[in-house]
C-alpha cells in the first residue's frame, strides 16, 4: 500500500495539536523546492491553529473536528497557476499521509478572511488562495458528519469512465491500470472526478469535463500528482507538456505527461 492507497479524507481530528517534532517535518517539507508543471515556484505556509476557540485563526464552518493546522499559499488566479496549487498542495499532503499526518483538503468550507489574517507572507502582489489543506492528527472512530460524506462520497466511478487509450478503447496493459488506479482515487472537490486520461503509447493526455469552476483546476494538479506519484514507482520519469498534437475530444486539454523512460 502506498500513501495514494492510504490517503483519506480526515475530518475528524484528535484533540491534542501537532506537537513540535511534527510541526518541524512539516515546516522541512515545505522548505523543499516546489515547482509546478508549468514551471512556477509556490511557497507554502504553515499556519498553527490558535488554541483558543473564539480567536480561531483557521475557520472552517464545523465542517473539521478537533485541532488542525493548515497548508496555504498565494497563487495568481490563473487555471495554470491553479493546477501547480493542486499539484504542489497534493505532493505535500501524500508525504503528510507517510508521516502518519491526516489532511483534508477545503476548497469551499473555510474561511478566505480568517486565513489571511493568519498569514505571514508579504500580499502585495499575489491575489488568492484557492483551498487550504487542513492537517492534524486522526481521531480514531469516525464523526457523524464524517460518516455521512463519506457514505456518499469515498466512492469512484468505473475505471473505464475516465481512461481509454489512444484509439478510444478500453485499457488493459496491466502497469497502466495500476498507475491510472491511482489516478482514479485522487481527491477532487465535492468528489466530482472531473479528470479524464487518454493514454496514446508515449504520451498520456489530461483533460476536464467540467471547467465551470476554477477548483476544477485543482483537481487536475491533485489528479496529475498522483499520476506521476505511481508512475514513478513504476519506473516511469516523464514531463509535462502542452501538446498541439493531443487528441481532439469535447472535453478541455490541459497536459500531457510525455513518457521518458
Ligand atoms: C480541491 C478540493 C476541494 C475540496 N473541498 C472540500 C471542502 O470544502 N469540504 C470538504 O469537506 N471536503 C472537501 N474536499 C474533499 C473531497 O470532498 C474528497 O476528496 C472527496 O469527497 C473524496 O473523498 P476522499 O478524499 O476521502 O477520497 C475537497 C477536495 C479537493 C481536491
Amino acid at each position: 500500500m502506498d500513501s495514494i492507497d492510504r490517503r483519506k479524507s480526515v475530518r475528524n481530528y484528535k484533540s491534542r495539536f501537532l506537537d513540535a517534532d511534527t510541526i518541524s517535518e512539516i515546516l522541512h517539507i515545505l522548505d523543499e523546492e516546489q515547482v509546478g508543471p508549468s514551471g512556477r515556484r509556490m511557497k507554502f505556509e504553515f499556519i498553527a491553529e490558535n488554541l483558543d476557540q473564539n480567536t480561531r485563526k483557521i475557520v472552517t464552518y464545523g465542517f473539521l473536528r478537533g485541532r488542525y493546522g493548515a497548508i496555504v499559499a498565494w497563487v495568481n488566479e490563473e487555471k495554470y497557476a491553479y493546477i501547480d496549487y493542486g499539484y504542489l498542495l497534493e505532493k505535500i499532503a501524500l508525504r503528510l499521509v507517510d508521516i502518519g499526518i491526516g489532511t483534508c483538503w477545503l476548497g469551499g468550507s473555510f474561511s478566505k478572511q480568517s486565513i489571511i489574517e493568519a498569514m505571514e507572507m508579504d500580499k502585495s502582489f499575489e491575489k488568492t488562495i484557492p483551498a487550504i489543506l487542513a492537517v492534524g492528527y486522526e481521531e480514531e472512530g469516525r464523526s457523524v458528519r464524517d460518516l455521512i460524506i463519506s457514505k456518499t462520497k469515498r466512492k469512484r466511478k468505473d475505471f473505464n469512465d475516465f481512461f481509454f487509450t489512444g484509439a478510444l478503447t478500453e485499457i488493459e496493459e496491466e502497469f497502466q491500470k495500476e498507475i491510472l488506479e491511482g489516478v482514479r482515487w485522487a481527491p477532487s472537490a465535492m468528489n466530482r472526478q472531473p479528470v479524464r486520461v487518454i493514454w496514446d503509447e508515449h504520451r498520456v493526455h489530461f483533460y476536464l469535463v467540467d471547467v465551470s469552476t476554477s477548483l476544477r483546476y485543482l483537481d487536475m494538479g491533485v489528479a496529475m500528482r498522483h499520476f506521476e506519484e505511481r508512475a514513478l514507482e513504476h519506473g516511469i520519469k516523464g514531463k509535462w507538456v502542452v501538446d498541439e498534437q493531443a487528441t481532439l475530444t469535447n472535453w478541455v486539454y490541459l497536459y500531457t505527461f510525455v513518457v521518458e523512460s
